[in-house]
This record gives structure tokens, C-alpha cells and sequence, in this order.
């Protein structure tokens, strides 16, 4: 098994070789219930039936204590969200992970923003659930400033005075940006920054089966984490590469 290296192909063939507790953390987003329109030639498809094996094989190739990110989204059909997310939290939790947290990226701008006929609020959410293979240790990102800081009680109790800042919130805001790639749905660099500073520690190993146009990988390299990327399409492949070829070790 080749490191630091984005394979052409379905994730499910790059995972046959991975072997079994090999993967420190995996941060992707798979294709939201057909939202939006990838590159038609890798000819992939996406149904829960096609789901199913992809999760059942992340949880065998993660660590004990590793660590999955699932950022995710519902397409709204004939009036009714479609579950597709909650659905997927719950078949891996029946793979055997822990629901660790189910975290929220705000974003700057809303998908369907509401109008004055609108029946809804704007959508402006997508969730990012967090799975964890049994307990996990995690580096929490300490930047919530605290309201209190340098506050030493009226009593004189309190030995030290309230720290400047704390572990932040679990809604994560992020300004949608396609940061200059094609493709049609990257997420924030700071998105995938963030949760490999949080689950993953230095020469780790971070896993992207969706791998788009690889902005796990640069944010892993930027880290000093190793990599392996599954990507169908050989056009995304193609800007992946070419994204994250001046940060790349070899
Ligand atoms: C939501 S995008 C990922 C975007 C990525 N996070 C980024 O920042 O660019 C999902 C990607 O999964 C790819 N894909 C879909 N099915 C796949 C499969 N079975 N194996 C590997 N890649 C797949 C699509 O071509 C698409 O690029």
C-alpha cells in the first residue's frame, strides 16, 4: 500500500488493500443523495445500497481509536428532507463506531435561502458527524475567548485568574469558498484543517475515500500527516494532484 498517494479509482478498491486498524483518522464528504453533478465520465453512482459496503470497510481499515469525519447533507424531496444523513450516522453506529459527536458547519451563505413565501428557514447547515472505533484522545482546539478572562473571584478563591480561552463550541462556521479548484463541492480548507488537528496527531495517517479535489490531502501534508485519497474521477484526480504537488513529501 502506497502512502501519501490519491488513487484513480472507487474507494472500495483502495480500501480492499488497505489492511484491517491501519487508519488514524478519515475526514470526507461523500456525495450528498445526488445534489450535485460530478464528473459524468467516472460514471459512479450513490444510493444507501452503495453506502453500505463503504462504511462496513472504513470501520475495518480505522484504528481502534481512530476517528471518522462524515460531513454530510439532505436533499429536500417533494417537500420533505430526506434523512439521508441520519440514516448513514446510524448504519455506521451499527458497523460498530461510537456516534462521538455530531458536530454542525455553518456556512456563510445559505443553499435554499428563504423567501418571504418560502414554508422554510434558509438552509445554511451541513452536519459533520464524528465516529470513533471505540474511546479516542483527541486534541481539542482551545480558541473560545472566554468572557471572564483574567477574573480572579471577589473570595479569592480561585487560585489562578479564568484563562483568556476555551475548547470552542461544536458548530463550526466556515466561509464557502471553491478556493480557486474546479470542482463543484470542495469543503473549506479550514474545515479539514480543523478536525486533523483534532483527531490526528503528527505522522499520523489521514484517509479521504472521496477524495474530490484533495483538500484533505493538502491540509494532512500542511500538518505533517501522511495521506491516502480515493478518487473515481480521473479529471478531480487530475486537479488533486496538481493542487497538492508543492506540499508533497516524495
Ligand atoms: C463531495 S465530493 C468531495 C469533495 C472534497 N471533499 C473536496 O474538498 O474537494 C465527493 C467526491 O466523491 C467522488 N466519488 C463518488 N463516488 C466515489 C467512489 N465510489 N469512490 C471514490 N470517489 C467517489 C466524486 O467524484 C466527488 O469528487
Amino acid at each position: 500500500m502506497e502512502i501519501n498517494k490519491i488513487y484513480n479509482e472507487d474507494c472500495l478498491s483502495t480500501m480492499a488493500k488497505i489492511p484491517n486498524d491501519f487508519i488514524a483518522l478519515t475526514v470526507t464528504s461523500p456525495p450528498y443523495d445526488n445534489l450535485r453533478t460530478y464528473d459524468k465520465k467516472s460514471g459512479f453512482k450513490w444510493n444507501f445500497e452503495i453506502f453500505k459496503p463503504i462504511a462496513e470497510e472504513i470501520y475495518r481499515v480505522t484504528k481502534e481509536g481512530g476517528v471518522v469525519v462524515w460531513v454530510v447533507g439532505d436533499a429536500t424531496i417533494k417537500g420533505s428532507e430526506t434523512g439521508t444523513s441520519f440514516k448513514q450516522a446510524l448504519y455506521f453506529k451499527e458497523c460498530g463506531f461510537n456516534l462521538h459527536d455530531t458536530m454542525i458547519y455553518e456556512k456563510n451563505s445559505s443553499t435554499y435561502p428563504a423567501g418571504k413565501k418560502s414554508s422554510r428557514y434558509s438552509q445554511i447547515f451541513e452536519y459533520m458527524f464524528v465516529f470513533s472505533k471505540g474511546k479516542t484522545k483527541c486534541n481539542l482546539i482551545i480558541d473560545k475567548p472566554n468572557k471572564w478572562k483574567g477574573f480572579k473571584d471577589f473570595s479569592g478563591k480561585l487560585k489562578n485568574p479564568v484563562l483568556d480561552f476555551s475548547p470552542r463550541n461544536n458548530i463550526w462556521k466556515y466561509t464557502t469558498s471553491f478556493n480557486g479548484v474546479k470542482h463543484p463541492a470542495p469543503f473549506p480548507e479550514k474545515l479539514a484543517n480543523d478536525h486533523i488537528l483534532s483527531w490526528s496527531n503528527e505522522n499520523d495517517l489521514v484517509y479521504d475515500p472521496f477524495m474530490g479535489s484533495g483538500t484533505t490531502a493538502k491540509m494532512a501534508l500542511l500538518n505533517n500527516r501522511n495521506f491516502i485519497g480515493s478518487e473515481i474521477s480521473s479529471e478531480y484526480c487530475e486537479i488533486a494532484k496538481e493542487r497538492i504537488k508543492e506540499f508533497d513529501k516524495k
